[in-house]
């Protein structure tokens, strides 16, 4: 079982919609049994919060429903718990160093670390645009999949 967790700031916005894209896409691909997937915020800020609005009007467009998650604050001890943890951006990065004291297995990336165009995914809260925010993420997502399947050596 690979575990693969994702991380944003408030775990409203960016890390929700990468958790439920990246679930379908591998629902999609007949390897839900082969994964455990996830997503928690850095901060304590929204926990206990449903996802925002943007969002899951977006996941909603792409017939997936995400009114029942609610926002979870990362442990340290979620390190051990998971084989890949995955940033939206360099911020998140940073503060899971912090959270994590280290990252001596090297688990922690940056969704779009292994795009054409390495970057941040922009975050929707301050640009109030989930279009952009969800086409980075399914890239992201895509490209993610590819590459754990291929490490993994899980028939892609
Ligand atoms: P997210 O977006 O990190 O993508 O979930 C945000 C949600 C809440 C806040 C900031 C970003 N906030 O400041 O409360």
């Amino acid at each position: 079982m690979v575990k693969v967790l994702f991380v944003c700031l408030g775990n409203i916005c960016r890390s929700p919609m990468a958790e439920f894209v990246f679930r379908d896409m591998v629902r999609k691909r007949g390897l839900s049994d082969r994964f455990l997937i996830a997503s928690a915020g850095t901060s304590n800020e929204e926990v206990g919060n449903g996802v925002h609005r943007g969002t899951k009007n977006k996941l909603k467009e792409a017939g997936i429903d995400a009114s029942e998650k609610r926002a979870v604050q990362l442990r340290k001890e979620d390190y051990s718990r998971y084989d890949y943890i995955i940033g939206m951006e360099n911020s998140n990065l940073s503060s899971m160093e912090r959270i994590f004291g280290g990252d001596p297995e090297q688990k922690v990336r940056r969704l779009l670390e292994l795009a054409s165009r390495p970057r941040d995914i922009a975050d929707p809260w301050y640009t109030g645009n989930f279009d952009k925010t969800y086409e980075d993420v399914y890239e992201g997502c895509e490209i993610l999949l590819e590459h754990i399947c291929r490490k993994e050596g899980i028939p892609y």
